[in-house]
C-alpha cells in the first residue's frame, strides 16, 4: 500500500528511465553546455557552506559547484537522474530525491542554491519560488535559469503567423507540441519581488542558440561570442535563456 509520504508527486516531466545524459553526449550541443557554464561561474558565489542544485539531473554542471562548495546535494525528482550522479561523483555529493514544490529541506538550509532548465517544466513557478525562498538562508544566493518566451526568433514566429503564442504578453505560454512552459522575463521579475527575492545580476545566455548559426559558424566562434554578449544583450532580455542571480 502507498502511504502518503511515499506518494508520487504530480511532475510535468518524468525523467525516470530517460537517458538526460544522451542527450548531451550524443546531440550536437556543446555551445549550449558551455554557454550554461559560462554563466554559472559569473554568477555563483565562489564559496559556499550548503549548496544545492534543484533539478540537478545526473549532474551535467557538477564540475561548476563541487570546488566552490562545502556541502553539495543534488536534489531531483528522477531516481534514475540521482543514481547516475551518485555513480559519477560518489562521495562528492549527496543526493536527494523529492517534488519540488514540498521541498524536503529544513527553513533558511541553504547559503547556495542553484536551479537550471527546470523553469520550463514547471506549472507553478510561484509556488516552486516559494519553497527556493523558505530553504534559501537570508543572505545566500539562488542562481536561476528561466526559460524565456520574448525570445527574437518567437517574435519573427509570432509576426510572421507562424506561431499565436505572443511574445509580448506577460503570462506564461505552453508550447503545445512541446508541452513546455516558457515564461516573459517582466512576469518573473515581479514575482521575484513579490516573494522577496532581490534581482542581484542578470545575463542573457545561449543568445545564438540556432541550428543555421551553428552550422554556418561552428560551435568554437559561437562560444567566443556568448562571452561578451551574455552581459552586453542582458539588458534587452532576447535570448532563450535569462539567469538571474537571486538574493534574500
Ligand atoms: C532538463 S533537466 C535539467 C537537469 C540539469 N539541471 C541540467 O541542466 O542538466 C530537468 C530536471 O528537472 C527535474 N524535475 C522536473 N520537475 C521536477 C519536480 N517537480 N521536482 C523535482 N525535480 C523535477 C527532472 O527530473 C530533470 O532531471
Amino acid at each position: 500500500m502507498t502511504t502518503a509520504k511515499e506518494k508520487q508527486p504530480k511532475v510535468s516531466a518524468d525523467y525516470n528511465g530517460y537517458d538526460y545524459e544522451e542527450y548531451w553526449r550524443e546531440h550536437d550541443r556543446a555551445y549550449e553546455d558551455e554557454a550554461d557554464r559560462m554563466a554559472i561561474r559569473k554568477l555563483l558565489p565562489k564559496k559556499m557552506d550548503n549548496f544545492v542544485d534543484i533539478g540537478g539531473g545526473y549532474g551535467r554542471l557538477a564540475n561548476e559547484y563541487l570546488k566552490r562548495a562545502k556541502k553539495v546535494t543534488i536534489f531531483d525528482y528522477s531516481k534514475t537522474e540521482l543514481a547516475q550522479a551518485k555513480e559519477k561523483y560518489g562521495d562528492k555529493i549527496n543526493t536527494k530525491a523529492g517534488d519540488i514544490y514540498q521541498l524536503p529541506f529544513k527553513d533558511n538550509e541553504f547559503d547556495g542554491m542553484m536551479m537550471v532548465r527546470v523553469t520550463h517544466h514547471l506549472k507553478d513557478l510561484e509556488a516552486a519560488m516559494r519553497e527556493f525562498y523558505r530553504v534559501l538562508a537570508p543572505g545566500g544566493t539562488f542562481v536561476i535559469e528561466v526559460a524565456n518566451k520574448r525570445t527574437l526568433p518567437k517574435m519573427f514566429r509570432y509576426w510572421f503567423k507562424k506561431s499565436d503564442i505572443n511574445p509580448f504578453d506577460e503570462k506564461p505560454s505552453n508550447q503545445k507540441d512541446t508541452n513546455m512552459i516558457n515564461y516573459h522575463p517582466k512576469y518573473v521579475e515581479k514575482m521575484f519581488d513579490k516573494i522577496g527575492f532581490k534581482i542581484d545580476k542578470v545575463l542573457s545566455v545561449s543568445n545564438f542558440r540556432s541550428t543555421t548559426l551553428k552550422k554556418v559558424f561552428g560551435a568554437k566562434t559561437l562560444i567566443k561570442l556568448e562571452q561578451s554578449a551574455q552581459e552586453n544583450l542582458a539588458g534587452v532580455r532576447f535570448a532563450p535563456s535569462i539567469y538571474y542571480r537571486l538574493k534574500k
